[in-house]
C-alpha cells in the first residue's frame, strides 16, 4: 500500500498496483475537482468506480454534490454507497464529469467504451461544462487504436451498418479487412444500457481521430462512436505509487 493514499481512504484496499493507480487518480479527482453544490457525472469502468468509491466517504462527511451516473452499474454503486444522485432531466448543466478512458493520447483524445457504457458516457460528458479523464499510466497511447474501437449500433439490420462502417474504414485508409466483431456476453450479443449491441472494431493504429470521429455517426444504425475527440480538457494520471498527476490535454469549453 502507498504511503501517498491519505488516511480518509484508507479503508479502500486496491487489490493489484494497477488499482493502486486508478484510486490515486480518483482520489486526485475528488480532492481537485469536486467543491460543495456541484453537480458531477460519473463515470464507468474500473477508474471510475474508485472514483465513486474515494468520493462516498467525503459525501458521508457532509460534502453536498448530486451525481448522474453514466451507466446502471455506476448507479448501482453510488446507489450503495450512499452518493446522492439526479438525472439529466433535473438539472441544465453538470459542472464536471470524472470518468475513464481505454486509451488516451497526449492531446486528449480517446477510445472509450470498453464497458459498453460509451452513448451515456458520451451524452453526459457533452452536458458538461468540463471532463477530466481518470486513468493510470497505463491507458497513455502515443497513438490511438491498439485497443478496439467500440461502434454502438441498433440491433436491426447490423449486417448492413457494419457493411457501411467498413466502407467507411476503407474510405479513410484503413485495409479492408478490418476485423469488426460482434461483442458477446456468454452466446448472446452483450446489450447495452440502452439495448444496443457493441461492434469492436480492430484498427491498430488511428492516425487521425480527429478526423475520423465525425464520420461513424453518419451511418444508419450507429448510435455512437468511443472515439471522444475534444471533450476531455485535462486527465489525471495515476500511478502504482499511490501519486497522480493532473496534465492538461485541452482547451476547457466555452
Ligand atoms: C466504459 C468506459 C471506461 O471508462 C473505460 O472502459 C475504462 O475502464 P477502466 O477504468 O475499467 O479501464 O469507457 O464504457
Amino acid at each position: 500500500m502507498s504511503t501517498h493514499i491519505e488516511p480518509g481512504y484508507a479503508h479502500l484496499k486496491p487489490a493489484s498496483l494497477q488499482d493502486e493507480a486508478k484510486l490515486a487518480s480518483g482520489i486526485k479527482a475528488v480532492e481537485h475537482y469536486l467543491r460543495p453544490g456541484m453537480k458531477v457525472g460519473l463515470g464507468s469502468g474500473t477508474t471510475s468506480h474508485w472514483f465513486v468509491r474515494a468520493l462516498a466517504p467525503r459525501v458521508a462527511r457532509g460534502l453536498d454534490i448530486v451525481g448522474v451516473p453514466t451507466s446502471n452499474a455506476t448507479r448501482e454503486l453510488a446507489l450503495e454507497l450512499g452518493v446522492p444522485l439526479t438525472d439529466l432531466g433535473q438539472i441544465d448543466q453538470l459542472d464536471v464529469t470524472i470518468d475513464g478512458a481505454d486509451e488516451i493520447d497526449h492531446q486528449g483524445s480517446m477510445i472509450k467504451g470498453g464497458g459498453a457504457c460509451l452513448l451515456w458516457e458520451k451524452i453526459v460528458a457533452a452536458a458538461s461544462k468540463k471532463m477530466v479523464a481518470v486513468v493510470d499510466d497505463k491507458k497513455i497511447v502515443e497513438r490511438l487504436g491498439r485497443f478496439p474501437l467500440p461502434i454502438e449500433v441498433i440491433p436491426f439490420g447490423w449486417q448492413s451498418t457494419e457493411r457501411l462502417l467498413r466502407e467507411l474504414f476503407v474510405s479513410a485508409g484503413f485495409d479492408k479487412n478490418v476485423r469488426i466483431v460482434t461483442r458477446m456476453k456468454g452466446t448472446e450479443p452483450l446489450l447495452t444500457d440502452s439495448g444496443n449491441w457493441i461492434l469492436d472494431c480492430h484498427l491498430e493504429a488511428i492516425p487521425d481521430p480527429l478526423g475520423l470521429a465525425p464520420r461513424f455517426n453518419a451511418i444508419p444504425g450507429v448510435v455512437e462512436n468511443g472515439l471522444f475527440t475534444g471533450i476531455a480538457s485535462e486527465m489525471i494520471v495515476g500511478h502504482a505509487d499511490g501519486s497522480a498527476d493532473i496534465v492538461v490535454v485541452g482547451a476547457p469549453r466555452s
